[in-house]
């Protein structure tokens, strides 16, 4: 274990091969020793809850905005990131415009209301409040931070075969029930046109390397794809250890690479109950195993453009409370020391 301080720098490591990222929060870019982190590893940042909608609308200012079409959002935390990345020459990893979840229901609602049961807006009124959600958020960041950010999560976790809908939707999702499946072209759509030349546009999902969830995404982003509003897929990486399979990985990849997308790994993490020497020997193979996997497929010319942690430090990852066990599925230690792990990840691209 080394000072991750003092260790080798791990994006350095791999500046031909691809971005290396981290998804952080506020309290970690205000930290010292956190921010000094942040700077010696990782070349691409992502706030990890901040520049999510329920983050960026203002209610209060919507309200008072007296607009049935374009909701107001409050910037100030997400620029503190944005400035960051600026003022270190990071890249921004933007997550996410469009979702399900960390949505509040008012910017469903026909009047804004945040009664819990108040009539939800027609599919035409969604329609236009995505569209000028978009154009808000992304001339906001394009316009005071030029430059900084590089792709945008556009529609995250759209796709669910398990809850039956036509094309393996998900169906449980307000913006499906306001619009059908059209609301992802839609977001796209609306991407692209604020988009700047070269930012690149990504559908993001979990637990992609399933056969039947792959093949339902692949299905989407071939559409997408044929209509140029899409350019990569951004394959979440949250792994449990026992049975992590890079083998079926490697063949979700491909997939997405075969429809001409750029990759990004996001969200890595790799849940892991223990620091004893078996546990993390096993978790750090993993890790070698994932990036070799990717490594490869870069040399095949495969467009891997990014890898991004979920998280800094084993003491900062969301897994221990999302899963009510403790876990330590990262590089760096909650005191800020090498893992094995680190070590491997390291040293793969000189394998
Ligand atoms: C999903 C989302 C992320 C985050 C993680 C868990 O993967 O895309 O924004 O909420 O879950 O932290």
């Amino acid at each position: 274990m080394q000072n991750a301080l003092t260790a080798p720098s791990l994006c350095a490591a791999y500046l031909d091969q691809f971005k290396i990222g981290a998804a952080v929060r506020l309290d970690q870019l205000l930290d010292a020793d956190r921010a000094q982190l942040i700077k010696r590893h990782f070349n691409s940042l992502t706030a990890e809850n901040d520049m999510k909608p329920e983050r960026l609308l203002d209610h209060a200012a919507t309200l008072a905005g007296g607009d049935a079409v374009t909701a107001k959002c409050d910037f100030s935390t997400c620029d503190r990131y944005l400035a960051f990345a600026r003022d270190n020459g990071l890249q921004l990893r933007f997550h996410v415009l469009c979702w399900h979840n960390q949505t509040p229901r008012w910017f469903y609602a026909k009047d804004w209301s945040d009664a819990p049961d108040a009539p939800l807006a027609d599919a035409a009124l969604m329609q236009k409040r995505l569209e000028s959600y978009i154009e808000t958020v992304m001339e906001h960041v394009n316009r005071c931070y030029p430059g900084v950010v590089y792709a945008f999560d556009v529609v995250n976790e759209a796709i669910e075969p398990a809850q039956g809908a036509e094309n393996a939707l998900r169906s449980k999702s307000p913006w499906y029930e306001a619009l059908g499946g059209e609301f992802i072209p839609c977001a796209f759509r609306a991407a692209r046109r604020f988009a700047l030349p070269g930012q690149k546009l990504f559908y993001n999902d979990y637990n992609c390397f399933e056969p039947e969830k792959c093949e339902a995404i692949c299905a989407l982003l071939s559409r997408l794809k044929a209509e140029g509003i899409v350019d990569g897929m951004g394959m979440q990486a949250h792994f449990v250890l026992d049975g992590f399979d890079a083998a079926a990985c490697e063949r979700a990849a491909r997939a997405y690479a075969d429809l001409g997308l750029t990759l990004h790994a996001t969200e890595l993490d790799i849940h892991c109950t223990s620091m004893d020497e078996e546990s993390q020997e096993q978790l750090a193979t993993a890790y070698e195993s994932y990036f070799a996997m990717l490594l490869k497929l870069k040399r095949e010319g495969v467009k891997v453009e990014n890898v991004t942690f979920w998280g800094l430090t084993d003491a900062d990852s969301w897994l221990t409370g999302f899963r009510k066990q403790q876990s330590y599925p990262l590089l760096f230690t909650g005191d800020m020391r090498t893992k094995l792990a680190f070590d491997r990840v390291l040293n793969a691209p000189s394998h």
